[in-house]
């Protein structure tokens, strides 16, 4: 695993942003598997800005919210469609349907395209009880894309970004810690206080169920981006 120290969140996104680059200009890019939350919104700002060009990628996102639709603004598809893909054309984009009729066989389909493409970089962030994607505690790490109920603290954190009159939902479709596994090259930004507890565990070294994040401790090439100094 690589850990890169930096100043601030912008730093880290423009180093992501440099490893994205490398790989697209040495022509191993093909599949981007990507991630929403604050932690990804100054990387797809310094995307939009840049010459970067996506047309030759296929992009996957980690997860979505059951039952709100593309058209919703905390869904992750209008955060996509927003911060990235309206700016910065792909080759195709693809985010699990949180408003499939049968939740289950989207969940087969999303793991059949992905097997279809493998993904060469799968950006992350962390949240704060460690989870990764809505990997949540006590995920198995044979996981593939599932349909997840999320716990309070994920429920307590993320309820934030809806108002008052909008419920937030408690359930989600997620990417498997195997689904994520498989991507060549995971690249894991986690910036500010809040992150401590999840990076430390997984600095500690030790695979634990309970933190997912801990799991990445078994994949060949990691590369880990934060501002905190442990
Ligand atoms: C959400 C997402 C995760 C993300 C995490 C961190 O729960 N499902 O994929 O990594 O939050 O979010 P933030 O970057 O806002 O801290």
């Amino acid at each position: 695993m690589q850990t890169i120290v930096v100043e601030s969140k912008e730093q880290g996104a423009e180093k992501i942003v440099e490893l994205v680059r490398e790989e697209l200009e040495a022509g191993s890019l093909n599949v981007l598997g990507l991630a929403t939350g604050s932690t990804m919104e100054p990387v797809y700002e310094k995307m939009v800005a840049s010459d970067l060009d996506f047309t030759s990628v296929t992009a996957f996102n980690l997860d979505e919210y059951v039952g709100i639709p593309a058209t919703h603004k905390n869904s992750y598809a209008y955060y996509m469609n927003h911060l990235l893909f309206n700016e910065k054309p792909f080759k195709e984009t693809h985010i699990e349907n949180g408003m499939a009729e049968n939740l289950e066989e989207e969940c087969v389909r999303y793991e059949t395209l992905l097997k279809e493409n493998p993904l060469d970089i799968q950006l992350l962030g962390i949240g704060e009880n460690g989870h990764i994607a809505f990997n949540e505690p006590g995920t198995s790490p044979e996981s593939v894309t599932h349909v997840v109920e999320l716990t309070e603290s994920t429920i307590a954190v993320n309820s934030q970004y809806f108002t008052e009159d909008e419920t937030m939902p408690v359930t989600a479709l997620t990417m498997g810690i195997s689904s994520i596994m498989q991507a060549k090259k995971l690249i894991v930004a986690a910036f500010g206080e809040k992150k401590r507890a999840a990076l430390e565990k997984l600095f500690a070294g030790e695979v634990s169920t309970e933190w997912p994040v801990t799991y990445l401790l078994d994949h060949p090439n990691v590369v880990v981006i934060t501002d905190l100094k442990l």
